[in-house]
């Protein structure tokens, strides 16, 4: 199992110029994982809630690629909540971590790298089950 302090920031190099920055991300260097799939939120409107959720196996790195939003880290036993309002910081979110994503700015976008295609049986959806699962005593001897 995961927990909250195994989720980190990344910070991508930047390319600055009179034209505008840009940031290169590369699976393996950046993230500890191939990137298999890249999907985005956008037209997301106020006071929206997305992705509470956990995913049994996939990775991830979540980048403010436009605006800002708050990603909440869940892991059973602590709760952490980071901002992200960067477009060259990415947060990494390892497996059997429950997140929450809200306080979207308008016209924020929401750039999700993952380590897996998309997969509905990956998904914890429920709370409860995602307590079950991490405090079970297979996730507590994980933790040793
Ligand atoms: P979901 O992951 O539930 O979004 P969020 O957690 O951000 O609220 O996905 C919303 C819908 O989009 C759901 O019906 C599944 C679909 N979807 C795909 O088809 N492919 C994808 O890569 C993702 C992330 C979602």
């Amino acid at each position: 199992m995961s927990l909250v302090d195994d989720c980190r920031l990344v910070t991508l190099e930047r390319f600055e110029s009179p034209l505008g920055s840009l940031s290169p991300l590369y699976g393996g260097v950046h993230v500890p994982f191939a990137i298999k799939r890249v999907y985005y939120l956008y037209d997301v409107p106020g006071g929206a809630e997305r992705g509470g959720h956990a995913h049994l196996a996939l990775q991830q790195l979540i980048v403010a690629a436009t605006g800002s939003f708050a990603v909440t880290l869940d892991d059973g036993r602590s709760r952490r909540s980071i901002t992200l309002n960067r477009s060259y910081y990415g947060l990494y979110v390892p497996r059997l971590i429950w997140r929450e994503i809200t306080d979207f700015c308008t016209g924020a976008v929401c750039l999700v790298f993952a380590s897996l295609a998309y997969d509905e049986g990956d998904y914890i959806r429920n709370y409860q089950d995602f307590l079950a699962k991490v405090r079970s005593p297979a996730a507590a001897e994980d933790l040793k």
